[in-house]
């Protein structure tokens, strides 16, 4: 597994986590409650794994790039570079939020709200990155290159843990508990 294949795999975990999100949005959207303490886990993931190892090593990949002056469309990196800011402040802003809904037992409106326009701007980002970043430079970076962004990319990741484990304790975190066997017998039992 390459820089490359690293950063794509990456995707398909953090867009795990932004599903169940979506999905808790909807439900909260719809009425239903929903854990502020879970999107409160969710902004801190976003702000530590996203912000601070994923797009800390893309940053790595756009300045190979430069470097190595692949011909991009002018602008295109300092596009999803200026994504990254925004995608750190909307982190934040849900994280405030969300601790906001907790203490104060507010509305979470404005929660959902800042999750949302997360959601939002991360759809695209990625979509741009996939289809127009990471190919140009898989056809034109050399594999030695690559070869030394991943040791770069091992040095980001020593200092959070691996996002793919966050990814999974944060999906186990919205999955829904179930009662066990001995409690649901006793539920059944109660009435
Ligand atoms: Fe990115
Ligand atoms: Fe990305």
């Amino acid at each position: 597994m390459d820089a490359l294949d690293v950063l794509s795999l990456e995707h398909r975990h953090i867009q795990r986590v932004l599903d169940v999100l979506e999905r808790a949005v909807e439900r909260g959207r719809a009425g239903e409650f929903v854990s502020a303490s879970l999107f409160l886990r969710t902004a801190n993931f976003l702000l530590t794994y996203v912000d601070g190892s994923h797009h800390a090593k893309e940053m790595v990949l756009f300045q190979t790039m430069l470097a190595h002056q692949l011909p991009l469309n002018p602008g295109l990196l300092a596009q999803v570079s200026g994504e990254h800011g925004t995608g750190g402040e909307q982190a934040k802003a849900l994280q405030r939020a969300a601790e906001a809904t907790l203490r104060e037992g507010m509305d979470p409106g404005s929660m959902l709200a800042a999750a949302e326009a997360y959601l939002q701007l991360h759809r695209g980002h990625t979509d741009v990155e996939e289809t127009q970043v990471f190919p140009l430079a898989r056809r034109l970076l050399p594999a030695p290159v690559l070869e030394r962004m991943r040791t770069r990319f091992a040095r980001i990741e020593a200092s959070h843990g691996p996002l793919v484990d966050a990814a999974e304790v944060m999906l186990r975190a919205f999955a829904p508990t179930r009662p066990s066997r001995a409690l649901a017998v006793s539920s059944v039992r109660s009435f």
